[in-house]
């Protein structure tokens, strides 16, 4: 059985933000200039302002940092709010001084996505890939936007969101998961796993599942969470309600 290299199970979500804060910006004062991989989504938002709040008196904890953005949905504009450049931008790039330009996500109205998807890959490979993920996790398991029976060799693609997917991220759509681009350009599984250190971010009952999966040791790409079973920096922070084990 394979398994995580560190884990921590801590009350809440604002107890998360501060362990998530904690293991940041250690890993960051061990690495100039360094190459970051971040998720969207509502885990790593109270983790973002805890970074921007220990970064406000320390601007060397990102000095030369460049944040790629995991993933981007299919028609939507990087200014548009909903997107996940422009949610990175405005919760943690932006308020911790970084330059638009080191903010790096797919381009969701390429003509082209496909394209698209090869050229994000290119430029993450030519940083020689991140230094640091910081992953949440779906309820069906998908990291990124690596939804279940995904190939973990493929690098960065696009890829059409589940139903479940597109239900939990309606909220910032109207509560409509029909208004939810039905498609993505994410990084591959395979991408993410170039990553020296990953910060894995679970909370509320509704990720147990997938944290429970990832525990049983067994990596399966209906779960693409355990292919993270084969990498050998990742640290795992979970609230008591994403924990299966009690
Ligand atoms: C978003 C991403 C997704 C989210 C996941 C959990 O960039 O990569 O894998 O991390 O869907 O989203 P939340 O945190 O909103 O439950």
């Amino acid at each position: 059985m394979k398994g995580i290299g560190a884990t921590d199970v801590v009350e809440e979500a604002s107890t998360l933000a501060l362990s998530a804060a904690d293991w940041l910006v250690e890993s960051l004062g061990k690495t100039p200039r360094p190459t970051l991989l971040l998720a969207t989504g509502q885990t790593p938002l109270h983790t973002y302002a805890e970074l921007v709040a220990r970064g406000t008196g320390a601007p060397h904890l990102v000095e030369g940092a460049t944040f790629f953005a995991l993933d981007e949905y299919c028609g939507l504009d990087a200014e548009d709010p909903r997107s996940f450049r422009n949610t990175l931008w405005r919760h943690v790039a932006k308020p911790l001084g970084l330059s638009p330009e080191r903010l790096v996500a797919p381009d969701g109205l390429a003509t082209d996505p496909h394209a698209e998807a090869v050229d994000y890959e290119n430029r993450l490979a030519a940083r020689g890939y991140a230094d640091i993920a910081i992953l949440g996790v779906g309820t069906n398991g998908h990291i990124a936007f690596n939804e279940p029976g995904v190939p973990f060799d493929l690098p960065s693609h696009v890829v059409t969101l589940t139903e479940e997917t597109r239900i939990a991220n309606a909220r910032t759509f109207g509560a409509d998961p029909s208004q939810v681009p039905s498609r993505a350009i994410t990084v591959g599984i395979s991408t993410i796993l170039k990553s020296r250190r990953i910060l894995l971010l679970a909370q509320g009952e509704a990720k147990r599942r997938a944290i429970s999966e990832l525990l049983s040791g067994i990596s399966s790409p209906q779960w693409p969470i355990t292919a993270l079973l084969s990498h050998p920096s990742v640290h795992l922070i979970t609230d008591r309600e994403a924990w299966p084990e009690g």
